[in-house]
């Protein structure tokens, strides 16, 4: 059912960029209604104090009115397996809550090497600068999505996003093929592992908080992804490039990510994600050396909704290009995936019907980033 080819000549938006038109192309304009106009953004918090010698610095959904200090929650790692017991609650309780009320959080102290995540970022944007002809050795089809895109979705005649990307899998290990990684920066193969490495053993460790924080067993949600050889890991490295009418497109259109849970490195000088509030567009103000994390429609599937996807977008800008390693962390792709049982009851009964992942992420990948639209769909059905 999914289609071979891209239904036009694709064009790279980095090669737009870098031939200095100043208007974009009727293609990436959105209409009227859709532009990124009426946004608000906030300067950054400081992460949570989780020392409970310093408690009272919690600074979470009371104040989503106090506009100086809205920001999506931060939260330090640190204490997650303190032998201490309160300090253990305090982490395991903002996760939870910030799960609840927000679907989006950032983590800091979370056992990943900040020159890890630093080499990362630098050699795939020297891949990015690379001459066009070394990146189009890796062109992608949407077949699989594998290797250099520019669009997400294949209908004819839709508006595209201001965005180029690369896309791969590390994991179930009989998708991961290194032949398909780039071979150019030198190290960057190697470095894309040891990444992939270290950020899936995150997204472990926070699915185990989850499933804790749930009340189910602490590997539930792992398992229902299909265990630990089994469970979905790809990468989506996101090139924004500088763009000169950054008020009439996105670098990502409003979505949600239709995997189980995704953990994003933004760019480290350019902020650009913006996180759905009611009516509002929060604008993410990445702390250094932070991950942000966020809920994906499989998880609000499996958790009943008592976790929520939550719709995000990305804004572009005249000045600077832009960078982020998005790591979905997603379930085996043939298992069906539906409300765990024991979050099913008289009073909540299933919201969703049982869909593997295969099926579901076919609707992105022919649509391409539609809102909160499918899973809402998932939902009127029963
Ligand atoms: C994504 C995404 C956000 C960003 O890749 O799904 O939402 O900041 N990326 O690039
Ligand atoms: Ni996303």
């Amino acid at each position: 059912m999914s289609c071979q080819a891209w239904p036009e000549p694709i064009v790279r938006v980095q090669s737009l960029a870098e031939s200095g038109l100043s208007s974009i192309p009727s293609r990436y304009i959105r209409p009227h209604s859709q532009r990124p106009s009426n946004t608000t953004s906030f300067p950054t918090p400081k992460p949570f104090q989780t020392d409970h010698h310093h408690g009272h610095d919690q600074k979470t959904s009371d104040h989503d009115h106090d506009h100086d200090h809205v920001n999506i929650p931060v939260i330090d790692l640190k204490h997650v397996f303190s032998e201490d017991p309160i300090l253990r609650e305090q982490v395991f309780g903002q996760v939870d809550q910030a799960c609840r009320e927000w679907g989006f959080f950032q983590v800091v102290n979370h056992g990943v090497s900040h020159e890890l995540m630093k080499s990362s970022r630098e050699l795939w944007r020297e891949f990015f600068n690379q001459p066009l002809e070394m990146k189009e050795e890796y062109a992608n089809s949407p077949t699989t999505y594998e290797g250099y895109g520019s669009r997400l979705g294949v209908q004819k005649g839709a508006t595209l996003d201001w965005s180029d990307y690369f896309f791969l899998h590390y994991m179930p290990p009989s998708l991961r093929n290194q032949a398909k990684w780039p071979a150019f920066p030198e190290s960057l193969r190697k470095v894309i592992a040891e990444y992939g490495e270290g950020v899936v053993k995150l997204g472990g460790r926070i699915l185990k908080m989850m499933s804790i924080n749930l009340g189910l067993k602490e590997d539930f949600l792992l398992n229902a992804f299909g265990g630990e050889s089994e469970v979905g890991a790809c990468l989506r490295v996101n090139f924004y490039p500088k763009c000169p009418q950054p008020d009439l497109t996105f670098g990502l259109s409003p979505h949600s990510d239709p995997g189980g849970m995704t953990i994003l490195l933004p760019d480290d000088f350019v902020s650009g994600l913006q996180v759905r509030r009611g009516d509002e567009w929060i604008t993410v103000k990445p702390v250094p050396n932070a991950f942000i994390i966020n809920i994906g429609d499989q998880i609000q599937v499996l958790s009943n909704a008592i976790y929520k996807s939550v719709e995000h977008r990305v804004i572009v800008n005249s000045n600077k290009d832009r960078v982020s390693l998005a790591l979905f962390y997603n379930p085996r792709s043939d298992l069906l995936i539906q409300p765990a049982k024991e979050l099913v009851t008289e009073e909540k009964p299933a919201l969703y019907s049982p869909m593997t992942y295969d099926e579901y992420r076919l609707y992105i990948r022919l649509n391409g980033p539609c809102g909160k639209a499918q899973v809402e769909s998932l939902a009127s059905q029963t």
